[in-house]
């Protein structure tokens, strides 16, 4: 059964746990909570008296509320605030965006107010972190999300975003974290456990099936079961069930045909229901549509109906508000409805540490800039590494060209909700420029530029060649950036509220980049941006190529350690890189972005997402799954499997045998070698990174419960474990596999 994580009750005496961080009674009745951030443990929270550490008090506060006071707690009463009640001491709820940074202050009613300093520091997206494969930067990424969203007074910080990445045209792949459920999982649950230590509430978002932004407040999602449970719940039920996440947000999509955010199903029978959820489910801001559905299908917390009654905001008329009021009154609804609501929020205060002393939180420590490099300098992916023209040699390379827009553009702002007013952004020109210092001559070009014409620019294009043309190597920094940066009319690349319109390169870069491969072929090409692009027009031409995501404030100096060898790269592809939009399975076999007039969107590639589709139908992807090279080399050996008490404990050797360190990934998939079922060719089950010296060798053991040989039955409604053989499959990505053992479950 799924307890709320409380902080772990501390007996040690005050003077030591003082010393550790602070601990102070409770507001209402006592019970000793340390709240500190130092003595939190690592991944996996502390053991807590779980759910009725607090209920007796939540009944005596709810107890002593008028009606009146606990609606004022179920809705919005400013742009980020839900109601307190201040004559029994409960404050307001104030949360923030987003999930890779503390958003700039909105007003309590949208007007801005940047009066104060709401700058902070701007973590690399969601796919960059997934890309990274490293659970250990899941949480400290989310200890420095909580620390600072802390620090501005945040009690809920509104991430991380976990839907699978169905297409790579999804205008918000940058803040998800994978098609791979599991991936997803492990790397939410982190996070999750790193934002709560810090004393503020995640809010896994966004409850359930929002994989577009095309029509998102109006298109109904339709998939089967199977798909449902073995791909876009994973995560959420990791979030809850491991992550013991306080809150969780529900979407603006229908799912079979009820609005996912107040939706019988997904939120009454699977969250609150089987996985036994006890925090708040808010609403998406102005995703809710119906008062009764509000009421009695899950809505806790009903947040952003103003955006639709702005600027003439008035909070009582929320379906969640005045309304309500007669509904009770006249019996059609029971009171009790409400308090279950008043409950869950009263939980999440508790369960925060809001009625005790949390951390003061810290912005922008060196300690924060340290894990945002980190992330950064984990995240970024050699995809092609031809003749080893990387990393560059700086004894030799006397003079490099850096072009593109890219390589001098500040993304913090951009793509919409999840903007950061960042303190620093450490562009990938200027950390070229730093950590190449005198020795090596630094040039640049634009090349092209981002605005709404949309086309290449001629002189652009011959500026960028002639300096290729003088320099040793061509650093290529392109890709796709958030739409029109902070206008909030948007672009149709990396934004809320849009998705791509192909995965070709915008602005016409095939053309320069073509131009730059003329001029000189040692060119080196980076791109950011949420995912897979179209790469055919040159990728057979290009030795170098460098996947960096949106990689946050540090990550020009995590680009210019790794394009000169300071640092090794280790990140890998936390989705399919397809070679043409065709190739992907939403777009093979499903339907995207669905019928313009019913506004339905069948799922019909069903689990087939991603490698699951590429592999089982034999797909030939540009880049896999996984995939993501080194500057060294690994050689596995010596795979065994042993069980221990039904877990099959995998162990393989894995050896650095090249010259420089590194970090690799090693990754477990499962086969089913015969099923009842069609099942994918293989699935992601287990992975570890481990740091490794030249000719250094660790044995690396990998976990299989039973549950990941089970596979969701449509027939019998459950999950199942079909006994015979089963394939273990242990490589550096999912299409490079190095050993495989056959078992029987
Ligand atoms: C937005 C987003 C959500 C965000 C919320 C508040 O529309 O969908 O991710 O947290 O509204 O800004």
């Amino acid at each position: 059964m799924y307890t709320l994580k409380a902080k772990k009750l501390i007996s040690k005496p005050f003077a030591i746990v003082r010393q550790l961080g602070s601990l102070f009674a409770l507001a209402i009745g006592v019970a000793a909570c340390s709240s500190s951030a130092e003595n939190v443990q690592a991944p996996g929270m502390p053991e807590s008296k779980g759910i009725m550490a607090y209920e007796s008090r939540i009944d005596s506060l709810i107890a002593r509320m008028t009606l009146e006071e606990k609606l004022g707690m179920i809705h919005a009463n400013s742009s980020f605030t839900s109601g307190g009640v201040a004559r029994l001491g409960i404050p307001e709820l104030s949360m923030s965006d987003g999930p890779h940074g503390v958003r700039p202050e909105h007003g309590r009613d949208w007007i801005p107010d940047n009066a104060g300093d709401d700058s902070v520091t701007y973590l690399p997206t969601g796919i960059a972190l997934a890309a990274t494969w490293n659970p250990e930067l899941g949480y400290a990424f989310g200890k420095v999300l909580g620390s600072e969203a802390r620090k501005r007074g945040k009690d809920v910080i509104l991430g991380p975003g976990v839907n699978i990445m169905r297409t790579p045209l999804n205008g918000r792949n940058f803040e998800y974290l994978s098609e791979d459920p599991h991936l997803a999982a492990v790397m939410a649950v982190g996070y999750i456990k790193g934002v709560q230590d810090q004393g503020v509430a995640a809010c896994v978002k966004h409850f359930a099936a929002n994989n577009q932004e095309i029509k998102r407040s109006s298109i109904n999602v339709e998939m089967s079961e199977r798909a449902l449970q073995e791909i876009y719940l994973p995560a959420f039920k990791a979030s809850v069930e491991e992550g013991g996440v306080l809150s969780v947000m529900g979407s603006y999509n229908k799912f079979r045909g009820q609005y996912a955010t107040h939706n019988a199903y997904l939120i009454n029978e699977i969250l609150k229901g089987e996985w036994g959820f006890k925090g708040l489910v808010m609403s998406d801001w102005g995703a809710v549509h119906n008062t009764m559905e509000a009421l009695l299908y899950g809505t806790d917390v009903e947040m952003g109906t103003d955006l639709l009654q702005m600027p003439n905001i008035d909070y009582k008329k929320f379906h969640l508000a005045d309304t309500v009021v007669g509904l009770i009154k006249s019996g059609k609804v029971p009171e009790s409805v409400v308090d279950d609501k008043v409950r869950r929020i009263l939980r999440v205060m508790y369960h925060s540490g809001m009625f005790s002393d949390r951390p003061a939180g810290e912005v922008n420590t060196k300690a924060h800039q340290q894990t945002a490099l980190q992330v950064a300098e984990e995240s970024i992916v050699l995809l092609k590494n031809e003749g080893s023209i990387l990393p560059l040699q700086k004894g030799k390379i006397r003079s490099v060209a850096v072009i593109g827009a890219n390589a001098s553009r500040k993304q913090a702002m951009g793509g919409g909700s999840s903007q950061v007013r960042a303190i620093y952004e450490v562009t990938p020109l200027e950390g070229l420029q730093k950590l190449a210092g005198d020795g090596v001559e630094i040039s640049y070009a634009p090349g092209f530029e981002v605005s709404r014409a949309e086309k290449s620019n001629a002189k652009l294009i011959s500026e960028a060649v002639a300096a290729a043309k003088r320099a040793d190597v061509v650093v290529y920094v392109g890709g796709w950036t958030h739409g029109y940066t902070d206008e909030w009319n948007g672009g149709a690349y990396d934004m809320e509220g849009a998705d791509k319109p192909s995965m070709a390169l915008p602005f016409e870069q095939d053309k320069l980049i073509d131009a730059l491969l003329e001029a000189n072929p040692k060119t080196v090409v980076v791109l950011m941006g949420g995912g897979a692009v179209d790469m055919s027009a040159w990728y057979e031409r290009t030795p170098g190529i460098l996947q960096a995501w949106y990689p946050g404030m540090e990550g020009g100096t995590a680009l210019a350690g790794i394009l000169f060898g300071d640092v090794n790269p280790s990140g890998k592809l936390p989705a399919t890189f397809p070679k043409k939009l065709e190739d992907s399975p939403a777009h093979a076999l499903g339907e995207y972005p669905g019928d313009k007039d019913t506004l339905n969107v069948n799922y019909k590639e069903d689990i087939f997402v991603g490698y699951r589709y590429h592999d089982t139908y034999k797909v030939e992807p540009l880049f896999s799954f996984g995939h993501g090279l080194s500057y060294t080399t690994f050689e596995y050996s010596n795979m065994r499997v042993q069980e221990q008490k039904g877990v099959l404990e995998v162990t393989v050797n894995v050896k650095n045998t090249g010259k420089v360190p590194g970090r690799e990934v090693v990754q477990l998939y499962v086969q089913d070698v015969e099923a009842s079922v069609k099942r994918p060719e293989k699935e992601l089950k287990a992975f570890a990174k481990l740091s490794l010296d030249p000719g250094d060798a660790k044995d690396i053991t990998l976990r299989l419960p039973k549950e990941a040989f089970q596979f969701y039955s449509e027939e019998s409604k459950q999950w199942v474990l079909e006994p015979g053989k089963f394939k273990l499959l242990a490589g550096s990505s999912s299409r490079d596999i190095r050993l495989a053992k056959e078992v029987s479950r």
